[in-house]
């Protein structure tokens, strides 16, 4: 099963792709993950993309579409892949198609996650992460059970992302309604799309998702 959670900045994609990591064994490809691995490496690639993230610019295509060339290759047998944050272009979401289709996989379905922009800001800017595993929690939906300690690793070092202010956010927002959104149209042309409800607990968009999911 491949799946694309599509939808802007704080609808929920990384927190529901977790989530399916855990409960269906899907394989999680986050281009975000990647590009921020990228940024800390020392290498060109992070080099060039770590301004252009912090301002919430779109990274080049031919960047990212490379990143999500090397990770299929790698992980190809496994339960399937959630591709969340990718693609973001026409040209993203073309070399997808090109490069399922070259490895014999197909598209199942594209979650549109719908949430109103008032909600996202209040999501990106209360967001935190572990800094051992990459856990996302929130200063008042998705606190650790333990005060200070991370639910899945227990480490206790939390960071905010650069991009998570208000600033940045204007810009992703804008990216995503100028360069994302017409992927709305093209995956609802293709009989691919499907609309839920962002909005509520996280929990009752879980099971919306894996509504989706169960067809
Ligand atoms: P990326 O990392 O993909 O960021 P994004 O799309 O802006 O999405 P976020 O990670 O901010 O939000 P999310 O939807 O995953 O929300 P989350 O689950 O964390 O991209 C970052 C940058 O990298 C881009 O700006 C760009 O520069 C570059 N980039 C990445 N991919 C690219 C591509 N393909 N092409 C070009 N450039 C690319 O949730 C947010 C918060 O809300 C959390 O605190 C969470 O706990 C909370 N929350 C989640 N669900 C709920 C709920 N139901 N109710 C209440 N709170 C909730």
């Amino acid at each position: 099963m491949n799946i694309i959670l599509l939808g802007p900045p704080g609808a929920g994609k990384g927190t529901q792709a977790h989530r399916l990591v855990v409960e269906r064994g899907l394989v999680q490809l986050s281009t975000g993950d990647m590009l921020r691995d990228a940024r800390t490496s020392g290498t060109e690639v992070g080099a060039q993309v770590a301004a252009v993230m912090d301002r919430g610019d779109l990274v080049t295509d031919e960047i990212v579409i490379s990143l999500i060339s090397e990770k299929l290759d790698g992980n190809i047998s496994g339960n399937g892949f959630i591709f969340d944050g990718f693609p973001r272009t026409l040209a993203q979401a073309d070399a997808l198609s090109d490069l399922l289709k070259s490895k014999e996989q197909a598209l199942d379905a594209v979650i549109e996650m719908k949430v109103d922009d008032e909600a996202l800001v209040a999501r990106i800017t209360g967001r935190y992460t572990c800094s051992n595993c990459g856990a996302v929690y929130h200063d008042v939906t998705k606190k650790p059970t333990k005060d200070g300690k991370c639910d899945t690793c227990g480490g206790s070092d939390f960071t905010r992302r650069a991009d998570d202010n208000e600033e940045s956010l204007r810009t992703r927002l804008m990216a995503y309604y100028r360069d994302t959104s017409p992927l709305i149209g093209y995956y609802y042309a293709k009989d691919q799309l499907v609309r839920t409800d962002g909005l509520g607990e996280i929990d009752e968009v879980a099971a919306r998702v894996g509504a989706v999911l169960e067809g």
